[in-house]
């Protein structure tokens, strides 16, 4: 990948007036955690009607909470990657402004960020079918514990994720349009970009005249509208724009 592409994408990042990140599992492979589509994606070895629908939920919500506690296990036993830490800097020296995931891992926060919108919820909370009681697992739940049952009503605990067919949470989705709307600039990581509503967001920013960076190590539904196509891994990205950054201070300390 030629250097020239991360300086463009770089320049871009630091002169922006509003960049915001739209992320997706893309961002988290490097972490060891499983995508949903592409080669080895979850979606090619298990059925999501089965195992991601408030109907599959409802007929087994042992083989759910089995499926969920083994994505946790994972989830528990990784850690943010470098992309994952290197966007948190940015964030922290104000270049960006949000992360807007489509994950449920938590790993942006664990690494660090802290403007973070998790449009599919996080697999750590979870809530009750009856009551609506909520709390936060700090591990995998015991596989004896399966289902989880609430403490408060005895009603079934379910993932606090949105699953197919499920609406996004109102107050999430607004505050995803509000931010896309000031955003001159969105840099889109690791994502097919085709799940609805959320893969509109990116397309919302580029529709007002604002800039898009699209890095993937494959083609997806932004490419070709983005206004630079970074096609690598999300960890390769990051440490070059690091290292651009980096440059581009020095160069702007050496100049001022
Ligand atoms: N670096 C960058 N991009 C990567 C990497 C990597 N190391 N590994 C995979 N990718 C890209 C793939 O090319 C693909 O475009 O990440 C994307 C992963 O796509 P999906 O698995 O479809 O994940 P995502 O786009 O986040 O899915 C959206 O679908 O199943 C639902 O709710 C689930 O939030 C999820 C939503």
């Amino acid at each position: 990948m030629e250097d020239e592409v991360f300086r463009k994408a770089a320049d871009l990042l630091s002169k922006a007036g509003y960049a915001i990140a739209f992320t997706g599992a893309g961002i988290s492979a490097e972490s060891g955690i499983p995508t949903f589509r592409g080669s080895g994606g979850l979606w090619s070895r298990y059925k999501p009607e089965e195992l991601a629908t408030p109907t599959a939920f409802a007929r087994n919500p042992k083989l759910v909470w089995e499926w969920y506690r083994w994505r946790m296990e994972i989830i528990y036993n990784s850690s943010p990657n470098i992309a994952h830490k290197i966007l948190s800097i940015l964030e922290r020296i104000n270049i960006i402004k949000v992360v807007i995931t489509q994950n449920v891992d938590g790993l942006h926060h664990k690494a660090g960020s802290r403007n973070v919108i998790e449009l599919h919820g996080n697999i750590w909370r979870v809530k009750c079918i009856q009551c609506g009681f909520k709390t936060v697992l700090e591990k995998p739940p015991r596989r004896d514990e399966l289902p989880l049952r609430c403490p408060r009503c005895g009603g079934l605990l379910r993932p606090d994720v949105v699953w197919f067919g499920e609406q996004l949470p109102p107050d999430v989705l607004t505050r995803a349009w509000e931010e896309a709307s000031k955003a001159d600039l969105v840099l889109v990581v690791g994502t097919t970009g085709i799940v609805e509503p959320a893969g509109s967001i990116p397309l919302f920013v580029i529709e007002r005249g604002g800039y898009m960076i699209n890095v993937n190590s494959e083609p997806n539904r932004y490419t070709g509208l983005a206004s630079i196509e970074v096609r690598t891994t999300a960890v390769k990205f990051f440490r070059e724009i690091a290292r651009v950054l980096e440059l581009l201070n020095q160069e702007r300390d050496n100049i001022s």
